[in-house]
């Protein structure tokens, strides 16, 4: 019998719709039979399309589906930044704070945006339209400061063009 860990006892797998998990044994018949275990990231993708973000309880079902430990999914998904591990408003900030972004003033774009939702980052605005987070250099280098939202990436930001982006936001989310 496989050991479980701690949190898999704690939180019981949850239920993926019919088509995430068509999708899933789509990319799962990719690979060599003994190696789904390679689907797994663009599987928590999936998860987190249909969710918004990966619960432990989905990260069990992930290890179910792949007959590996949930571990072994835990170890992916907080490895990378994109995965969101906790309920996230309808827009995620994610704001590059590597060094060439940091010189051109990232530091101030953050406080910014801290100061006009009132959040700190990791945490996401009353009315549940921002979650602000801090990634590390996303490629676009030449052009900070820089965020990305929803894959799309913000340039050469200033304090104006965060009015601006987070005003159109509020006005995709409702419209
Ligand atoms: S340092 Fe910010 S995108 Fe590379």
């Amino acid at each position: 019998m496989k050991a479980e860990h701690p949190q898999a006892v704690n939180e019981a797998p949850i239920d993926f719709s019919a088509h995430t998990m068509t999708e899933i044994q789509r990319v799962i018949d990719l690979f060599p039979a003994g190696k789904q275990k390679s689907a797994i990231l663009r599987i928590l993708h999936f998860v987190q399309e249909e969710f918004g973000w990966v619960s432990v309880g989905a990260m069990n079902r992930v290890a179910q589906i792949l007959d590996i430990q949930p571990i072994e999914v835990y170890e992916v998904a907080t490895f990378y930044t994109m995965f969101h591990l906790d309920p996230v408003g309808k827009n995620v900030l994610e704001v590059c704070r590597t060094g060439p972004c940091q010189l051109v003033g990232s530091d101030d774009i953050i406080s910014y945006i801290e100061q006009t939702l009132d959040i700190k980052v990791g945490e996401t605005s009353k009315d549940g339209m921002f979650t602000l987070k801090t990634v590390e250099c996303l490629g676009a280098c030449g052009y900070g400061p820089m965020l990305m939202c929803k894959y799309k990436f913000y340039e050469h930001l200033t304090k104006e063009k965060v009015n601006e982006l987070l005003d159109a936001m509020r006005d995709a989310s409702q419209s």
